[in-house]
């Protein structure tokens, strides 16, 4: 079909539909350069997605000098998209082709513990040639994210991580991408870097790639009608790099974050999202048609020296098509009221942000322990716990908690209104976060996502039990 049929017919719909909305209609192909792949659903039940998962070997056209080995679930970077509506189960046939052990880790989601994929706490690291199946229900809306937890920093800028939509019924169906931000840090004959390049100075800065890709493509161009919402779902899957944005000098309605929907509208012009965090935002494309506008990465400041000498880059292009004569409404966007966790004393727990080395190598921990020699932080079901982090480093880390959803709390100490799983301590700054335990006993993992000072030490464990 013509663009200007598709421009018409999608008029006639307004016409037919009445109360002056558009019925949402893409120009055809509109995403085409950043579609994902989707995976065969092995289960007849609607409410089941059952797939196969294969970690495997791969290779990317990301830049003139050749082709980049790469790693990829299905062979894909990102791996495939993973479609599913609230209270769906899903069940991973998970198969490892790597050359070293690896797992799967469903970042955001409120998985029973033993699904966590984290190796000799929760499960045994899947070997090369072995499988291991993952099966649990999806009880919230919103955008998720997979990865693994076993080396996680070269694993995952490897290439191995992707996105899960999780379905509200009441959403509204409008224009909309889902957008998988990273990075790869690939050398001038097109092969990736080691995982260990640089050395612990690299380690200490967080490895950021050279090449920055939207769901695993470089600079790839989409097209929008003008005036017509388009909805942007976005994850920061980068092991180390803030994506800071800006999309011409349109604004961001931003609908969402971590866990699905907020409970009203926030406009931002330029939303930072740190590794491991998403953002749900409404655009509204304006311009001529023919003209193209640029989302683009804008340096961000994460500590001593990261700004300094960087230009921003340009993500992704929007081309604009022909929109409809009338204004199109913004989309009713339901809202999900906040509900500040209330507790008489909670449980306060102060954690400092620390690099304490040993033997002369690089470790960050909490409280000067890094990961691998601390004692687990107790934990017991529906208790109710204020975690205040004082970052000592002149690095920001933004600190992910596994399986729970948290309250962020501003500097008053009042909640700020949303709910994350991924919160940003920054240089020399703090943050603190009230989270509420359920009854899912278990290790869960709390973590710096700059993926390489995760590794480096910066990690923790709370004991959940009843
Ligand atoms: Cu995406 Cu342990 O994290
Ligand atoms: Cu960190």
């Amino acid at each position: 079909m013509s663009g200007s049929l598709r421009v018409a017919l999608s008029v006639v719909i307004a016409t037919v539909a009445g109360c002056g909305e558009i019925e949402p209609v893409e120009p055809p192909g509109f995403a085409d350069a950043i579609a994902l792949p989707t995976p065969v659903d092995l289960s007849p039940d609607p409410h089941v997605l059952e797939l196969d998962l294969v970690a495997r070997e791969t290779s990317l056209e990301l830049v003139p000098a050749g082709p980049t080995a790469m790693w990829g679930f299905d062979g894909h970077v990102p791996g495939p998209l993973l479609e599913a509506e609230v209270g769906d189960r899903l069940i991973v046939h998970f198969h490892n082709e790597l050359p070293e052990e690896t797992t799967v880790h469903w970042h955001g989601i409120r998985v029973p513990n033993e699904m966590d994929g984290v190796p000799d706490h929760t499960q045994h690291a899947v070997q090369p040639g072995d499988s291991f199946e993952y099966r649990f229900e999806l009880p919230d809306e919103g955008l998720y994210w997979y990865h693994p937890h076993v080396r996680s920093a070269g694993q995952a800028a490897a290439g191995l991580y992707g996105a899960i939509v999780v379905r509200a019924p009441d959403e509204p169906v409008v224009d909309e991408a889902v957008l998988v931000l990273s990075d790869a840090a690939v050398g001038d004959d097109g092969a990736l870097l080691p995982a260990d390049s640089g050395g612990e100075l690299a380690t200490l800065f967080g490895r950021e790639g050279n090449v920055v890709l939207v769901n695993g493509r470089v600079r790839p161009t989409i097209r929008a009608r003008v005036g017509v919402p388009l909805r942007l779902r976005m994850v920061n899957a980068a092991i180390a790099r803030y994506f800071q944005l800006a999309l011409g000098t349109l604004s961001f309605t931003v609908i969402g974050g971590d866990r699905g929907l907020h409970d009203g509208p926030r406009v931002l012009t330029r939303p930072v999202l740190t590794p491991g965090q998403r953002l749900d935002a409404i655009v509204v494309p304006q311009g001529s048609v023919g003209q193209t506008i640029a989302l683009r990465w804008i340096p961000y400041d994460r500590g001593f020296g990261s700004t300094e000498f960087r230009d921003p880059e340009d993500l992704l292009y929007v081309e604009l098509e022909r929109g409809p004569d009338r204004a199109v409404p913004m989309p009713t966007i339901p809202s999900r009221p906040f509900e500040p966790i209330v507790a008489a004393t909670p449980t306060d727990l102060h954690v400092e942000l620390t690099r304490n080395d040993r033997d002369g190598h690089l470790a960050l921990g909490f409280d000067g322990v890094p990961g691998w020699e601390a004692t687990p932080f107790p934990a017991r079901f529906g208790e109710v716990q204020r975690w205040s982090f004082r970052n000592t480093l002149e690095w920001s880390h933004p600190i992910h908690l596994h399986g729970f959803f948290f309250q962020p709390l501003d500097a008053m100490g009042r909640p700020t209104g949303i709910w994350a799983d991924t919160i940003d301590v920054p240089v020399d700054g703090s943050a603190s976060f009230l989270v509420r335990f359920d009854e899912r006993p278990g290790l869960w993992m709390i973590h710096c996502h700059v993926l390489d000072h995760g590794d480096a030490g910066m990690m923790g464990m709370i004991e959940l039990s009843r």
